[in-house]
This record gives C-alpha cells, structure tokens and sequence, in this order.
C-alpha cells in the first residue's frame, strides 16, 4: 500500500489510543498531523479510536464508521453473485477477458471488494485521509486471501491519473463518484453521515473522469445512480440495472 499524494485538508480530528497503544495511535497522529489523545477531546467534531483489534471513527454526535471485510457488515462477502454475468463485470468487459481494474473511488470498498471476488485485480485509489486509514487497517487485517494482493493508494485520483499515466498496467478504469442527490445506499443512515461528512461531495467527478479518458485502457467505467445524468456525454453502452447503472466509455 502506497501514499502518493492527496489532500490533508484541515479536519476536526483527533485520534484517540489507551496509553499501551501509544505506538499503534502516533503513526496515524502523525499521518493526519492531528493530536494524539488532546486535553479536551470534545473539541474535535471526529475522534480516530486505535484499538488493539480495530480501528474506527466516531463523530461528535457519537456516530460511527468502521471497516471490516470480514464482519459482512456491508455485505462483503456476497454470497449468490452471478460471477461473469454480473452487470459490473459484464460493463469492466470481462468477457474480452480484462481483469486489471484501477478503483478511482475506494470509499469503503464495497465495489472494490465485490470485483475481487469477481476474479479482477484491483488497484484502487482513495483521496480522503480517515477514510484511506479505516481501508488500510481493513486490509492489513483481514483473513481474506483474495484480498490480500488489493493496492491501496492515497492520492488524489485526478493528480494520480496525471502523475501515472501510462505506467500501470490496467485494463479498465472504474470511478463511482459521491452523487449529490442520491438518497439510497448500502450503509445505515448513520453512518451514511459520517461517510458524507469525511468525504464531501466529489464537486471535480468531471474533471477526474475527463483525465481517466486520457488514459490508454479498453474501458472506463462509471457507476450512476440510475436516473442521473451521464457524468459526461460519450457513454458508449450502459448496463442498467434496478437501482444503478453503469456507463461504459470505449478509450481504445
Ligand atoms: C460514492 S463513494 C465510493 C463508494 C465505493 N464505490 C464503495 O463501493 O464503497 C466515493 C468515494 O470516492 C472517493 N473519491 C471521490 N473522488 C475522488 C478522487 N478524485 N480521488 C480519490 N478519491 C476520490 C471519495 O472520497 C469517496 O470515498
């Protein structure tokens, strides 16, 4: 797992660790450059927990996010998929055989997930601090072998597209940007709102996807609620399905 570049903006963070932890806690202090346990706590909207056997985040109204591919919390073992026939893999182009995928839009890594147990090798990209922390314990932890052989990066995807280009070998690229208007979603609505309230609304989706055209691969593949607009005009098939759908652009 790799930092490349992104945005430490100034959040109201803290992390917080019992003093035998101390060693676990500092490296993540550091990497936010926040306060590790502080005097006043409650003066930070979000406090980072280090635990010996987890981490999470909790905000100041005491709501909660963690990551944990093994609890299937957010249904990341998902069992009964249709392998291939998945719209997803089908929008990826698995039937031309691609299977190097570069996640612009980790998150929480339930698509992430979901294309690895699909049979894809996934590199992905995450641009927001606490968010990249939650999926790097989440992977380092995990029992999954599949999961094990992820590349993380931290970066901001639209400098990593610039800095990158060319030197991976990828065969379609894969971004689900934060829609403003979509009311649904795989996470309980609390912590829906800590999600929202780490990651913002993605304003630059447009410029991001603009850049990921630029790039020599089959595919760039970006996933819409199913009523939205496309992210921008070129969409060369897209792959409904009830609630989602997933615009395919042809690069190559
Ligand atoms: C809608 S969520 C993606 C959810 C993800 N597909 C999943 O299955 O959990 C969007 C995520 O992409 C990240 N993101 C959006 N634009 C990005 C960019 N330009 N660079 C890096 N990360 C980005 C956001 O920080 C957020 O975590």
């Amino acid at each position: 797992m790799s930092v490349v570049s992104a945005r430490l903006e100034p959040l109201s963070l803290c992390v917080i660790s019992a003093p035998e932890l101390l060693e676990k806690g500092q490296p993540w202090a550091d990497f936010f450059k926040c306060p590790l346990n502080p005097p006043e706590p409650q003066n930070f909207f979000f406090h980072f927990h280090v635990e010996a056997d987890h981490v999470y985040v909790r905000d100041r109204e005491n709501r909660h996010l963690e990551i944990d591919f093994d609890k299937n919390h957010l249904d990341y073992q998902r069992k009964g998929h249709r392998g291939k026939s998945e719209l997803v893999a089908k929008a990826l182009g698995v039937a031309k055989g691609y299977r190097r995928v570069l996640d612009l839009s980790v998150g929480l890594a339930v698509d992430s997930v979901f294309l690895t147990q699909l049979g894809f090798q996934v590199t992905g990209v995450e641009r927001s601090p606490v968010l990249y922390a939650l999926l790097k314990e989440a992977f380092a932890r995990t029992q999954k072998d599949y999961l094990k052989s992820y590349q993380l990066y931290f970066a901001d995807s639209l400098s990593f597209l610039k800095e990158h280009k060319g030197q991976l070998d990828i065969d379609c690229i894969y971004f689900d940007p934060m829609y403003p208007h979509k009311k649904k979603s795989a996470l309980p609505k609390q912590e829906m709102v800590v999600f929202r309230d780490l990651v913002g609304h993605d304003e630059d989706a447009a410029e991001v996807l603009k850049e990921a055209l630029t790039w020599p691969v089959q595919r760039v593949v970006v996933k819409r609620p199913i009523h939205a607009e496309e992210l921008l005009p070129g969409v060369r098939h897209s792959y409904e399905g009830k609630v989602v759908r997933y615009d395919t652009y042809v690069v190559g």
